[in-house]
């Protein structure tokens, strides 16, 4: 089997993430804040350290700004209704996935107004559109960092600097770039940083996080309300951090598993994770400008982008490209609309849909290379 769907979660997980899973529900996934045991203890420190490897990973100077929750949708919400209140207006882009259009689309209805930043037939931001966007009353701009859909890398810094010049936060969805590319919440002006771990963060499903900027932090307000293990005698949250915005058990055995996953990612390096995912997607793209019946959606060029490869069948039916790449070479990619409408209306791909392939860095040249012959073969070449 051909595992070429990263962009949906990682496989494999990082080395060890399994057995840290393991390791801590045998030794004891004891809760923190909660218990007065050495083995309760034990699992705060653990929980602060993957915290301060976070922190590190996305150049935040306080590990206390570091909120863990269930994943990415989980911090997207949180961020965006903790921010936003009727009046504002937020400003977001085309590429996004539905992870941040829909919980805008429901604060639309409260009375927030909502602006989309076009982008060219390539996914690539029109940045003075986006900037001509912003108004007095433009309270953040939210964006990914990286498209789910054809892997578009977005100017963040240089949308950074705009927000900073204009008074609006920024928001960054970093799916699809967190443990590839670098992110600097200080040199990229970022104000909320949401992350996966199950993405490139290379750890099990069901964590994920936020990085706040201090101000931000003490501004949100919790979209959870509930037991902490400090301050019980109040009834409102507590006004500490991570506290205020950790209402509930936390998933400890993800965290355990994400702390082992970080070490990996930062012995292995970034740079190296990324330039061995280039070179594979770079084999991948001089592979398919030699197949006649497939277009590639976004970017041309490989440096454009992650390691994403989005194609189009114009001959035949996408879905059942995906479906004979899976039932006759065991090849796992992703069809349809990657939950991002926008994304496929901007490239011109609605309601159709591409077969996504994204590769991770522990894909190899024969993957690679008997995708192609696959593809080859379905479109009707050798
Ligand atoms: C760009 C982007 N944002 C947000 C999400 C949502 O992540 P999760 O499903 O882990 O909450 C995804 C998942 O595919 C994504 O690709």
């Amino acid at each position: 089997m051909i595992y070429f769907d990263n962009a949906s979660t990682s496989h494999p997980k990082a080395p060890g993430v399994p057995g840290a899973v393991r390791d801590i529900l045998e030794r004891g996934s004891f809760n923190i804040n909660r218990g007065s045991y050495s083995g309760a203890y034990e699992i705060s420190a653990l929980v602060f350290e993957a915290r301060e490897k976070i922190a590190a990973l996305f150049d935040c100077p306080d590990a206390r700004r570091v909120v863990f929750t269930g994943g990415l949708t989980h911090s997207l919400n949180m961020a965006l209704k903790g921010l936003l209140r009727p009046g504002d207006q937020a400003v977001t882009t085309q590429m996004e996935h539905n992870a941040v259009i829909r919980p805008l689309a429901q604060l639309e209805a409260q009375g927030v107004r909502v602006d989309f930043a076009r982008s060219g037939p390539d996914g690539r931001l029109d940045l003075a559109d986006l900037e001509s966007k912003i108004t007095g009353r433009t309270r953040l701009v939210v964006m990914s960092q990286a498209s789910n859909v054809c892997g578009v890398i977005m100017p963040v810094r240089e949308v950074g600097a705009i927000c900073r010049g204009r008074g609006a936060l920024l928001v960054v969805d970093s799916a699809q770039s967190a443990g590839v590319l670098p992110v600097s919440m200080s040199r990229d002006n970022i104000d909320v940083l949401a992350f996966s771990g199950h993405k490139g963060l290379l750890a099990p499903q069901g964590v994920g996080g936020l990085v706040l900027s201090q101000e931000i932090a003490d501004e949100m307000v919790p979209l959870l309300a509930g037991g902490t293990g400090s301050h019980s005698h109040r009834a409102e949250m507590p006004a500490e951090l991570p506290d205020r915005l950790e209402a509930g058990t936390l998933n400890i055995p993800g965290i355990a598993a994400l702390s082992v996953a970080l070490d990996y990612i930062a012995k292995t390096g970034l740079d190296k994770i990324y330039a061995r995912e280039m070179a594979l997607l770079n084999r991948l793209a001089d592979g398919l400008r030699a197949i006649p019946g497939v277009r590639v959606a976004g970017p041309e060029n490989s440096a454009d982008k992650c390691a994403v490869a989005a194609l189009d069948f114009p001959a035949l039916d996408n879905a059942l490209v995906a479906a004979r790449l899976d039932e006759e070479y065991g090849i796992m990619t992703r069809c349809g609309l990657h939950c991002a409408p926008s994304a496929h209306k901007t490239l011109g791909t609605f309601p159709r849909g591409l077969v996504r392939s994204s590769l991770g860095h522990k894909n190899t040249e024969a993957e690679v290379d008997e995708f192609l012959r696959a593809l080859r073969q379905i479109t009707g070449g050798s």
